[in-house]
């Protein structure tokens, strides 16, 4: 029997009621019993600045010592102007970076899945596109295919603030979850 695949689980905004948490608990549903899926907070990691990059501050030490213990990255992102929300590029910013002055700049080696989404009709090709640049230029081996992307992120939310998808939204992100779990073996 192969081993429980650990992914760990980025949501590209940050407020506690943001749609990219409840995008990753709607993937980790999709994932089922086969793959661990954690997110991981990283809400007080500071604005890189080098003045303050040695020592490391603790809520990067803590987010780069978290991310060891996983195989593999799943990367739900919402679209803000048109480009990748300023938080995530902190994140990956900081996570560019050698962990120790004068060592090599590290590699992202993990295997991830992207996915974005909108309040618009554009679904957030256009940062999804960046982002996937970007995590391959760090040395991610981001999947593919299928290019998962949800408009009318709102629509999907019921009275109480739930993310409901419809059956074609979820069939899109089962079909997702089900490709990442063989692409990151
Ligand atoms: C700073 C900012 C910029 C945004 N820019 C766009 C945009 O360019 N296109 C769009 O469709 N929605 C845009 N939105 C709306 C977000 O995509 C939408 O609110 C999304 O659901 C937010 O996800 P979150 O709750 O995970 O932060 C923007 C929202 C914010 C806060």
């Amino acid at each position: 029997m192969s081993k429980k695949l650990k992914v760990a689980g980025i949501a590209g905004s940050l407020g506690s009621k943001a749609i990219s948490k409840k995008f990753l608990k709607e993937v980790k549903k999709s994932f089922g019993e086969d793959v661990e899926l954690t997110e991981i907070l990283y809400a007080d990691i500071p604005v890189y600045n080098a003045d303050i990059e040695y020592p490391t501050p603790a809520s990067v030490k803590r987010v780069r010592d978290e991310l060891k213990e996983y195989d593999a990255i799943v990367i739900a992102m919402p679209e803000y102007n048109l480009s990748i929300p300023g938080s995530l590029k902190n994140l990956l910013d900081w996570l560019s970076r050698p962990e120790q002055p004068g060592q090599p700049k590290p590699v992202l080696d993990y295997p991830i899945l992207v996915f974005s989404f909108s309040a618009g009709i554009s679904g957030g090709m256009v940062p999804q596109e960046l982002l996937r640049s970007l995590l391959s230029y760090l040395g991610a081996s981001v999947m593919p295919q299928p290019r998962a992307s949800f408009t009318g992120a709102y629509n999907l939310l019921d009275k109480d603030g739930n993310l409901v998808l419809d059956d074609t939204s979820k069939e899109f992100l089962d079909q997702s979850a089900k490709a990442f779990v063989a692409f990151a073996q």
